[in-house]
């Protein structure tokens, strides 16, 4: 498994730009199972996650051209015919967002096998409200040795209401919908821009949506989806998390190719610590020079504060003064960076869904592994003004949704080179976020 070592101490200078973002591709590169024309997508990050999704769409038969190259970012997606609508375990458990394509699958093949994903690294995550949405569309549900079974003749508009807020389950049913017979109409949907995103290459397949990017989204459904061509948004967690490296390594750094309107919750909130954030376009521009003042955050749904920053935010907070309350709302069990954190002699004390930090701490450097995705982010901008040299193990977990980040960091002055292991062991396990 390939490790980064990083020296801390360097402030970052420079620009580092912003890849499309991983959670609009996923439910983009699902919508592709809605026709038999081609859908054609840019600004596709090259992280693990959308190779994974191109293996699951291609064991069902679609084929995916994954842009490298002159290509590079860029991907084709056809799904002529669909000859094995199942979406097998061993894909599944790699990556939770699989189960997008459920909706869309029933939709246009009028039947779906989906394995159900395990408990994973960040708390259980049940896909009950995407089942519980596709029922009432008229779907019949079975679940049998790990798997869902759903069938339906074809799927009926319906009124939804999500007992929580679901991205992921707002983008599935979306998706399903927008080849139902008649009108579906969903409340207390995710407002997320990747939600809004999805809609917008829905709406050039020619379906009729009204409302994405609100808490209310209708749906008339039509007979039928065509090809259509879209550029992915900018990854608004990898332009937050590129925003606290420049503010923990005390840098003057710009974010560059970004959605700035996407970011107000975060930037807000690194105003309030103390961190100087000056937007032109779609950039941003962060620079520290003094002290950093805690803050508190509570996670919420896009608008509020995102759950896929939190540990990132945590790490900034060991090098502020005072107290800063870190509560988790949205997942239970995200914080698994807290114990590494500290080991680098951060002062954390978990309570329930609420960490409290007490800064400002000196870190210094120590092999640490990493747990999931966002939490791995949160031990590379840990170890960015770590005292001495951090071994961060496991980096597969950022792979998953961070392109090529050491080279990003390196690019601004960061001291951060990656090593492979001498003895690969099989990757193991999971996906979260
Ligand atoms: C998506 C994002 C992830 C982000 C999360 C919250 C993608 C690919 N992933 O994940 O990065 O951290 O939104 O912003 O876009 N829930 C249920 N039943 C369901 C579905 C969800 O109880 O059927 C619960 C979950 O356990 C969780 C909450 O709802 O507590 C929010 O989860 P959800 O928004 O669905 O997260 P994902 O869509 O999986």
């Amino acid at each position: 498994m390939d490790k980064f070592i990083l020296r801390g101490g360097n402030p970052l200078q420079g620009t580092i730009r912003i890849s499309g973002a991983k959670n609009s591709a996923l439910p983009c590169m699902a919508a592709a199972i809605l026709t038999e024309e081609e859908i054609a997508l840019e600004n596709i990050p090259d992280v693990r996650d959308i190779e994974t999704e191109r293996k699951l769409l291609a064991s069902m038969g679609a084929e995916v051209e994954l842009g490298y190259g002159r290509a590079h970012h860029r991907t084709r997606i056809r799904c002529a015919s669909l000859s094995d609508p199942v979406a097998r375990y061993e894909i599944v458990k790699t990556m939770r967002a699989s189960s997008l394509v459920l909706g869309p699958l029933i939709a246009r093949t009028g039947m779906a096998r989906v394995a159900m994903p395990g408990g994973c690294a960040i708390g259980g995550r049940p896909i009950d409200l995407h089942i519980k949405g596709l029922q009432a569309m008229g779907a019949e549900i079975t679940q049998a040795h790990g798997y869902l079974e759903a069938r339906a003749k074809r799927l009926k508009g319906a009124e939804i209401v999500f007992d929580k807020i679901t991205v992921t389950g707002t983008e599935d049913l979306m998706m399903a919908a927008t080849l139902a017979d008649g009108e579906t109409l969903m409340e207390n949907c995710a407002r997320e821009p990747e939600v809004s995103d999805l809609a917008a290459l829905l709406t050039a397949m020619g379906a009729k949506i009204e409302g994405a990017g609100t808490s209310t989204i209708r749906i008339q459904g039509v007979e039928r989806l065509h090809g259509a061509r879209h550029r992915i948004i900018p990854d608004r967690i990898e332009a937050g998390t590129f925003l606290i490296a420049g503010a923990i390594s005390g840098g003057d750094l710009t974010v560059a190719g970004c959605k700035p309107a996407h970011l107000t919750a975060v930037t807000r909130k690194l105003e309030e610590v103390g961190v100087r954030c000056e937007i032109a376009g779609d950039t941003i521009r962060v620079r520290s020079e003094g002290k950093l003042q805690g803050a508190d955050i509570s996670t919420e749904e896009y608008p509020g504060f995102p759950t896929d920053m939190q540990a990132q935010y945590m790490a900034l907070a060991t090098q502020a003064d005072g107290v800063s309350q870190v509560t988790e709302n949205i997942f239970e069990n995200r914080f698994m960076h807290v114990q590494e954190l500290v080991r680098m002699g951060a002062n954390i004390r978990v309570d329930g869904r609420t960490a409290t930090v007490r800064g400002k701490t000196e870190l210094s450097s120590a092999a640490v592994m990493a747990s999931d995705l966002r939490a791995s982010a949160s031990l590379v901008l840990a170890a960015l003004v770590a005292q001495g040299e951090t071994i961060i193990d496991r980096v597969y977990h950022i792979d998953r949704g961070y392109e090529r980040i050491e080279d990003k960091l390196r690019g601004v002055g960061a001291k951060i080179r990656r090593i492979g292991d001498v003895f690969p062991q099989k990757q193991t396990d999971e996906g979260a976020a």
